[in-house]
């Protein structure tokens, strides 16, 4: 298996854009059903395993499940969101609801990962029921793994503390290389914790050109104007740097990437190599952290 196949593996293919107007390059909207069934042909035929996708993501769930290529891939769901909440009985009630939705939206047996969609939701009191009741789950045989999605470093800290997890989606690209400088992705792979990164392109603003921009993203273009110029100093596009940084750690075991067409999906597939050495990845690193929680950025 030569190594852009094997990198290719590590992929796992996000599913926001399949049922939600997501992203904040994504003209296009939602994905319609005749794309994301390519999409996925096409990323079965690569080697992708898995599949990120969650209730939230609106009619994702339902998209990826009647598609005839979803049977190869495994699935990492998500709970709802109680919004920090107390924990009590219909709190866990709706989580083992949820499960059982996913998985006939799904037409799985069994979820490859269940999330917890966010930290809050574990740190209100009786929050770690949810984590006992998604255990439960685990042992019925509808879970695989157990974990939780993160922001920061911060909710990785104190999420740890609750309880253990078996995987751990995170943000990471190479504007965002916070965790990596802080030692938490080599702690939780140390910790045998399996790693998914996201949000490797920001959305896709790290693959647009920052002129386009809109001007609330100001100060994110400001940001890719460094990154930009590496790439062109060691003459690797944006793509390219963007997943070879990522697939470049050997502490992620998969990279969550969002597509909202099978152009771009082919376009990731045959980008997938190793980084140049020539490339000066640490350069690129965001200087002003604000502007890398997208939650965060000014509404359109
Ligand atoms: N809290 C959470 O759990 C959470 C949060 C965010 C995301 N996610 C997951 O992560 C997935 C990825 O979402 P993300 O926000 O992190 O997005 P991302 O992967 O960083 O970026 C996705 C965007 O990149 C652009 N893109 C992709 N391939 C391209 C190509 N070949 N050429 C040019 N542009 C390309 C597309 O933008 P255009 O729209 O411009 O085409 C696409 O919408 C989501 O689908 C979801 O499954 C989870």
């Amino acid at each position: 298996m030569g190594p852009t196949v094997a990198l290719a593996t590590r992929l796992a293919l996000g599913s926001a854009q399949f049922g939600l107007d997501y992203g904040a390059t994504n003209p296009g909207g939602r994905v319609p059903p005749a794309e994301v069934a390519r999409i996925l042909a096409a990323a079965a035929q690569a080697g992708v395993t898995l599949i990120d996708t969650a209730p939230s993501y609106g009619e994702a769930e339902a998209a990826l499940g009647g598609c005839a290529a979803s049977a190869v891939f495994g699935f990492v769901s998500k709970t709802p969101r109680f919004h920090g909440r107390p924990i009590g009985a219909a709190e866990l009630a709706a989580l083992r609801r949820g499960v059982e939705a996913s998985c006939r939206a799904l037409r799985q047996d069994r979820l490859y990962g269940l999330l917890l969609h966010h930290v809050e939701d574990l740190l209100a009191p009786g929050g770690g029921d949810l984590l006992r009741a998604m255990r439960e789950a685990q042992a019925a045989g509808r879970v695989a793994k157990v974990g939780l999605s993160v922001y920061t470093a911060d909710d990785i800290e104190r999420a740890l503390e609750r309880g253990k997890l078996d995987v751990v989606q995170l943000p990471f690209s190479l504007l965002d290389q916070r965790l990596l400088h802080s030692g938490h992705l080599a702690a939780l792979a140390k910790a045998g914790i399996e790693v998914h990164a996201r949000s490797i392109f920001l959305q896709g603003l790290l693959l647009s050109r920052p002129e386009t921009l809109p001007a609330r993203l100001a100060g994110i273009a400001a940001q890719l104007a460094r990154p930009l110029a590496e790439c062109r100093k060691a003459s690797i596009a944006p793509l390219a740097a963007a997943l070879g940084f990522v697939l470049g750690q050997p502490e992620i075991a998969h990279a969550v990437v969002g597509v909202t067409s099978l152009a771009e999906f082919a376009a990731i597939r045959a980008a997938a190599r190793p980084l140049p050495a020539a490339f000066d990845w640490q350069a690129c690193a965001a200087t002003d952290a604000a502007w890398l929680h997208p939650g965060h950025w000014p509404a359109a």
